[in-house]
């Protein structure tokens, strides 16, 4: 009766939708379920952020409509987290936007640029709304394939000459969701120099820029000349302090792009929720020992599990960041099959590569975000089905 768009039908289908369905009638049926397929920390907020948000939420002043453009506070507390992380400065009023969550910003960046049937260069497999955020906007994404042999980096001298003249965005993402792979100074070097010899806007998303691990810290590609020129970049309260349910993050960089994504959002919502913003504060200005804590903790995990699955014969990478691992499924079984023998054998919950794009085929992602215990289990489970 009612005819979807045409945007809302070219969207790929959201298979992690079907994967919560399996995940349900499986625990409906009283299994014990061990669920590696979510990233989304275990852990809880650290208390401090909490005590701010409760003491901010017994002002009325906070209850009202936020400012589009967030707090001056939040975002002196942004250009000061920035200063310290990364050596780098932004003007706290022209280069930094504050999200409401990362995930809006990224998804709404396209509609600032994008014409209808221009191309957005997007890495796949990759985190769904580059893909999404492409297609609402009228556009058409070009797929960049993430192979281990290029250590999961995109080959930009690959790109066709004609969608490079119709492309206007450069999606990146280390380090990067779901191969937890990482790039260093001389790939951002690269990204900055064909972003300016084929005018295209690089979006850089460094959601786990703090989730690293063995000593590594990921880089800004704010870090480098030129940058500002031709980038935006997108963070995430979300996965450094587990604040995932409390929708906060912020894009920086280049002023212009800054200001337009501003300019849709204006139009779109109304500011993150006061409160929210004063516990963002909090978080970037407190102590940060607990940042450090988890990622010892995931560390842990990681060297358990890649140890454990090594144990029966798996190969696989030790991510240096993320808390994701990226494995290859055995020959015989497409990543989706692989997911659902693992989930009816083992009581395992896992993410199908394909779900992140086809060139996720051949692979599944398990998450670090359940207890040693229960990756202990999980191995236990594993073994038993060989
Ligand atoms: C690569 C990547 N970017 C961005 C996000 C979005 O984070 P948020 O919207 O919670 O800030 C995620 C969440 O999983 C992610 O994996």
């Amino acid at each position: 009766m009612h005819t979807l768009s045409k945007k809302l039908q070219a969207l790929p289908p959201y298979l992690f939708l079907e994967i919560d369905k399996a995940k349900r009638k499986a625990r409906a049926e009283g299994r014990d379920i061990i669920d590696l397929g979510i990233g989304d920390p275990d852990q809880p907020t650290p208390k401090y952020i909490i005590e701010a948000l409760y003491k901010a939420a017994l002002d009325p002043a906070n209850h009202r409509y936020a400012l589009d453009q967030g707090m001056p506070e939040l975002r002196r507390a942004i250009e000061g987290w920035y200063k310290r992380r990364f050596n780098v400065s932004l003007d706290p009023d022209t280069e930094i936007l504050p999200l409401i969550g990362s995930k809006e910003g990224i998804a709404h960046f396209p509609v600032a640029f994008l014409d209808q049937g221009d191309y957005s260069l997007v890495p796949d497999p990759c985190y769904p709304p580059y893909k999404g955020g492409t297609i609402l906007a009228g556009g058409k994404p070009f797929l960049l394939p993430l192979r281990e042999q290029n250590a999961f980096l995109p080959d930009l001298k690959k790109i066709p000459t004609s969608i490079l003249k119709k492309a206007k965005l450069l999606f990146i993402n280390y380090p990067n969701n779901p191969t937890g792979a990482t790039a260093e100074k001389d790939f951002y070097e690269g990204v900055i120099a064909f972003a300016k010899r084929h005018k295209l806007i690089v979006i850089s998303d460094l959601a786990y820029s703090e989730m690293a691990y063995d000593g590594y810290r990921p880089s800004s590609i704010l870090e480098l000349d030129g940058a500002r020129e031709v980038a935006i970049e997108f963070h995430s309260l979300s996965k450094t302090y587990n604040m995932t349910g409390w929708r906060i993050g912020w894009a920086c960089g280049n002023k212009e792009l800054v200001a337009a994504l501003a300019k849709v959002k204006s139009n779109v919502d109304s500011g993150i929720f006061s409160v929210v913003q004063i516990a963002g504060v909090a978080a970037l200005e407190g102590p940060q020992d607990y940042v450090a804590q988890m990622c010892a903790l995931y560390q842990e995990r990681r060297d358990l599990l890649v140890k454990g699955l090594r144990s029966l014969g798996w190969k696989l990478p030790s991510a240096k960041a993320t808390f994701y691992l990226w494995i290859n499924v055995p020959k015989k079984f497409t990543s989706i099959e692989f997911a659902a023998l693992l989930l009816e054998k083992a009581n395992l919950v896992v993410t199908p590569g394909v779900g992140f794009g086809k060139n996720g085929e051949g692979y599944i992602r398990m998450a670090l975000t359940v207890s040693k215990e229960r990756m202990g289990e999980a191995i236990e489970r594993l073994k038993k089905i060989k």
